[in-house]
C-alpha cells in the first residue's frame, strides 16, 4: 500500500503530505490510478476512453475516484466551470473540451452513472453554471439556506474552524449542491468544500491553481461503485479513514478530497437525439 496515498487520518502533518504527494503524482500524469469502466450499452454518441482529474478513491468497492468540477467565483457566488464556456473550447468526438491548468478538461468527465443522459451535458447546452443549494444534502448548516439559491462565498467564512463533531475540525466546510440543473427534470449532484488544505496545495500545483479558487474544490457526487449519491465529507465517524474524507453509505467506499489524481475510464455515450 502506498503510504503517501493513505495518510493517517488523525495526523494533520501527514494529511498535508498526502495532498502534496498525490497532487504531484497527478501532475506527473499517473494515468491508470483508476480502473477502466466498461459500459454495458454502447449506443449513443460521445463516449469512449477519457482521462480525468478525480478525488481519489481510497477504500471500499469503488474502483476509481469521482470527477472533479473546476470552480470559479463570480460576484461572490460559486460557479462550476463548464468546458464549453471557456475561451478556446473545441468540440471533438461529440464532447466539448478545453485546456485548463495544463489538463484537457472534457464534458466526458461526467458521463457515468446515468449522468450521461442529463440534457445539460450536451456539448452545446447552455446553463448559468452557478452551484446551487441542494436541500437534500446532509449538512445541518445548510438548512438555513433556500433550496436552489446560489451558493455564496460568504456562507463559508468559518471554513478554517468549521466542524460537525466528526473527525478533525478546521479541515474545511462542505456543502451539497447541484450544477447545470435548473429547468431540467434531473440534477447533477455536486459536493463542494472550502478548505485551507486545498488553498495551500493550489500554491504548488498548476491544475489545482486553475481548478480551485480561494480553497474551493468541487466534484460530481456520483459514487463510481454503483452510483449512489455519497453522504459526503465528514459523514462517518465509524468507518476507518472516512472521518476526514468523503463517505458513500451504500457499500462504504471512501474518497479523499485532498488527493486529486488522474484516472482513466470509459465514458458512457450520451443518448442520440
Ligand atoms: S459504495 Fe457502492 S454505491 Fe457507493
Amino acid at each position: 500500500m502506498d503510504e503517501d496515498r493513505y495518510p493517517a487520518p488523525s495526523s494533520r502533518r501527514r494529511f498535508v503530505k498526502g495532498i502534496v504527494g498525490s497532487a504531484a503524482l497527478g501532475s506527473l500524469g499517473t494515468a491508470g490510478a483508476g480502473l477502466t469502466e466498461v459500459p454495458t450499452n454502447r449506443s449513443g454518441v460521445g463516449g469512449g476512453s477519457i482521462e480525468a482529474k478525480v478525488i481519489e478513491n481510497t477504500d471500499g468497492p469503488a474502483d476509481r475516484g469521482m470527477s472533479q468540477i473546476p470552480v470559479t467565483i463570480e460576484d461572490g457566488y460559486l460557479k462550476g466551470v463548464w468546458p464549453g464556456s471557456t475561451e478556446g473550447a473545441t468540440t471533438e468526438d461529440d464532447a466539448v473540451q478545453t485546456t485548463l491548468g495544463g489538463v484537457t478538461y472534457s464534458s466526458k468527465w461526467f458521463q457515468y452513472c446515468g449522468n450521461q443522459t442529463h440534457p445539460k451535458l450536451e456539448p452545446d447546452s447552455e446553463a448559468d453554471n452557478f452551484l446551487r443549494v441542494d436541500d437534500g444534502g446532509a449538512y445541518e448548516w445548510q438548512s438555513a439556506l433556500e433550496s436552489g439559491a446560489k451558493l455564496a462565498v460568504e456562507e463559508f467564512d468559518d471554513y478554517e474552524e468549521w466542524g460537525n463533531g466528526v473527525g478533525d475540525d478546521g479541515l474545511g466546510k462542505p456543502a451539497a449542491a447541484t450544477w447545470r440543473s435548473t429547468e431540467t427534470d434531473s440534477s447533477l449532484p455536486v459536493q463542494v468544500i472550502r478548505s485551507p488544505e486545498i488553498e495551500a496545495a493550489a500554491e504548488d500545483d498548476e491544475w489545482l491553481a486553475a481548478s480551485t479558487e480561494k480553497g474551493f474544490l468541487a466534484w460530481l457526487n456520483s459514487c463510481t461503485h454503483l452510483c449512489c449519491v455519497p453522504a459526503g465529507f465528514k459523514q462517518s465517524a465509524t468507518v476507518d479513514g472516512a472521518e476526514n474524507a468523503v463517505y458513500c453509505q451504500c457499500h462504504q467506499s471512501v474518497y479523499d478530497p485532498f488527493s486529486v489524481v488522474t484516472s482513466v475510464f470509459t465514458a458512457y455515450p450520451r443518448p442520440q437525439n
